[in-house]
């Protein structure tokens, strides 16, 4: 198989590393891919933003599969033009991508199917959201409705925070995706992301991972794509993973079936696992990234044929299998990142971090200019390591870190906090 890879983040480098295995692969390609992506792909630089473009390569270059990772090729309609080219893909089409890019299509999803999720009212404009706001009371969540890569949530604690949110995102501060607002209920519990594959009628439940959204270490500072993350996440046990699957995954696919826009590909719900169960906070259309680099490190089987079945609707029957021992990742991003950052510092000595067999790195923001690794991004490095425990993947982890010469490179060191004192807790 002739497989094209659409991205150029860790989530990328770790499905490039988890399909270069395959026995079914002949050639692999990613466009625009990084530094790290380039020593187990080709790395094209094709225009993913622009649909013909990337359909014209594929039939050049003979492609017989396209995996796209981020969401702005989905929700910009990617796998429609593919697949009206006849070329496989996995990952869904722009309408059943609006799980990700319309909050208000998922919250309205929710309401009618039943379907656990915060309390919650949209609004278009100003006054009735203040209106509600007040009747409501703090804290009280606001959202954009559209894609704001992450930041156009708004956990307000106090009534005036919440007030003045509106006139920020109706005045545009998150642009378009601000002219419509979802207003919902504080919720309280532990956050968990279950991950699915989906040809549209099967379901193929895969993991669960826990995710680091601040820059700093205890969870402070700013909201960041993520830090870190492990899997599986010990608040997701079987029964929990089942009453997500029936409560909330099964019913999603079953109601895009019924609205005649089939869901394909990844379905990463992001949870809050409150005292009464499972609670839909969004879907993501997507791997998570970085949740994506744990997830490939414990994955056993050959990942290529399963990602196939997705795109030719035939997942029935498919199985993957799992290491048991945990796997975690953690992110090394340039100084500065999420603010202001510099490209080009040169990053030395990962082959020696990567000497562990248990330890993998995948690339983000990196790329080579004449025998050298450079940063080329904010999030630049992720770190990933197989334990025991997840105590044992974090050392691990942060063992391979030491070894990196990266000055102006930066890590949280407590990713995988909450599990480690989990584990400790019960004695492991
Ligand atoms: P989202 O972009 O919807 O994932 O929201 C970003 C983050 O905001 C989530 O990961 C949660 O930590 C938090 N969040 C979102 N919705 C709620 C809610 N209803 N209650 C409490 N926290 C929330
Ligand atoms: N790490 C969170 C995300 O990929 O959305």
């Amino acid at each position: 198989m002739n497989v094209l890879i659409i991205g150029s983040g860790g989530r990328e480098h770790a499905l490039a590393w988890a399909i270069a295995r395959s026995p079914e692969l002949d050639h692999l390609i990613c466009a625009p891919g990084n530094g790290g992506i380039a020593e187990v792909a080709e790395c094209a630089a094709l225009e993913i933003g622009d649909n013909g473009a990337v359909t014209r390569f594929c039939r050049e270059r003979g492609i017989d599969l396209v995996v796209i990772g981020p969401e702005a090729p989905l929700a910009n309609g990617l796998a429609d033009a593919l697949e009206e080219a006849g070329i496989a893909v996995f990952g869904p089409g722009r309408e059943a991508a609006r799980l990700e890019s319309s909050k208000r299509f998922t919250k309205d999803l929710c309401r009618q199917y039943d379907i656990p999720t915060a309390r919650f009212e949209s609004f278009d404009n100003a006054e009735a959201a203040k209106a509600y706001i007040l009747e409501q009371g703090a804290p009280i969540v606001i959202k954009a409705d559209g894609l704001a890569a992450g930041k156009g949530v708004i956990l307000a604690s106090t009534e005036q925070e919440a007030l003045a949110a509106i006139d920020d995102m109706f005045a545009g501060a998150f642009g378009t995706a601000g002219h419509e607002v979802v207003i919902e209920e504080y919720l309280t519990g532990e956050e968990a992301s279950f991950f699915a594959l989906t040809d549209g009628e099967t379901v193929l439940p895969l993991a669960t991972a826990q995710d680091h959204k601040r820059v700093g270490d205890g969870d402070t500072g700013l909201n960041t794509g993520g830090m870190g993350a492990y899997s599986p996440a010990p608040v997701m046990d079987e029964a929990m993973c089942q009453r997500v699957m029936d409560e909330i995954i099964l019913p999603t696919v079953e109601a895009m079936k019924a609205a005649g826009t089939p869901y394909k590909g990844v379905l990463f719900a992001g949870l809050m696992i409150t005292a009464e169960g499972p609670s839909l906070i969004e879907y993501n259309a997507r791997f998570g990234d970085p949740e994506c680099q744990a997830l490939m490190m414990r994955l056993d089987s050959d990942l290529l044929p399963v990602l196939k079945a997705v795109a030719d609707g035939k997942l029935a029957g498919r199985e993957l299998s799992w290491k048991s021992e945990p796997a975690l990742t953690v992110v090394m991003a340039t100084t500065g990142y999420p603010g202001a950052y510099e490209n080009n510092s040169e990053i030395r000595n990962l082959e020696a971090a990567m000497a562990d067999p248990n330890v993998e790195i995948f690339h983000a923001g990196t790329k080579r200019e004449n025998g050298r690794l450079l940063a080329n991004g904010g999030r630049v490095l992720n770190v990933t390591a197989l334990g025991d425990t997840v105590r044992y993947a974090q050392t691990r982890a942060y063992m391979a870190i030491e070894q990196i010469d990266w000055p102006q490179g930066f890590c949280r060191h407590d990713i995988g906090w909450r599990a480690v004192n989990r584990e400790q807790a019960n004695g492991r």
